[in-house]
């Protein structure tokens, strides 16, 4: 067990650079517009995330790097949030990185049970990412949706109200390249009182 995610890539996994697509610097400039000019840490974490998914859910040391000269803030800053926060991979990830809580809310509501059956389906075990790159997984502390519990995030989506069969029939869709519905998977909408 373990989130080798969080480990700093080897350096023949870094690329030569990293910079925003056009469309991200447009956004990552209307990001910062958003807060007072002597407080620019406060885009850091919008930033990253933004450059997590330009370069296939993870943060490269040149994107770190980007991220300090864009806001012109140390390094040092951008690094500590980036180590800090389980939602930034410092190393590759699958095409479809499952991240699933196991905090009380969720244990409650079985989802060890769905940790142990996962592992089985997809023959990983945390920190691990599959051979042929479709999945990797991570465990991680409340997702903030415990009220939909157990749940799991997917890449940037939420998957809520699993059991075994509804995650079973998600993983299969995933592997399977078919669509698949975020949020609960049960009968309710959102956190609507189960009918
Ligand atoms: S405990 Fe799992 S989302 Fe909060």
């Amino acid at each position: 067990m373990g989130n080798n995610f969080k480990k700093i890539a080897n350096e023949e996994l870094q690329p030569d650079n990293f910079s925003f697509s056009n469309e991200n610097l447009l956004k990552a400039k209307d990001i910062v517009k958003m807060y007072p000019k002597n407080y620019r840490e406060s885009s850091i974490m919008p930033l990253l995330s933004m450059a997590q998914s330009q370069n296939d859910g993870w943060l490269p040391k040149k994107a770190i790097e980007y991220v300090s000269k864009f806001l012109n803030v140390p390094e040092m800053k951008v690094l500590e949030i980036a180590t800090f926060y389980s939602m930034y991979n410092l190393s590759p990830v699958g095409k479809h990185h499952i991240e699933i809580c196991t905090t009380s809310p969720c244990m409650l509501r079985g989802s060890d049970n769905l940790l142990e059956k996962l592992k089985n389906w997809i023959g990983i075990n945390t920190g691990e990412i599959t051979d042929d790159n479709k999945f990797s997984l991570n465990r991680v502390e409340c997702l903030g949706a415990c009220v939909n519990a157990p749940v799991v995030k997917i890449n940037e989506n939420y998957y809520e109200d699993l059991d075994l069969q509804s995650f079973e029939e998600l993983i299969n869709k995933l592997s399977n390249n078919k669509n698949v519905k975020m949020g609960p998977q049960s009968s309710r909408k959102g956190s609507e009182p189960k009918k």
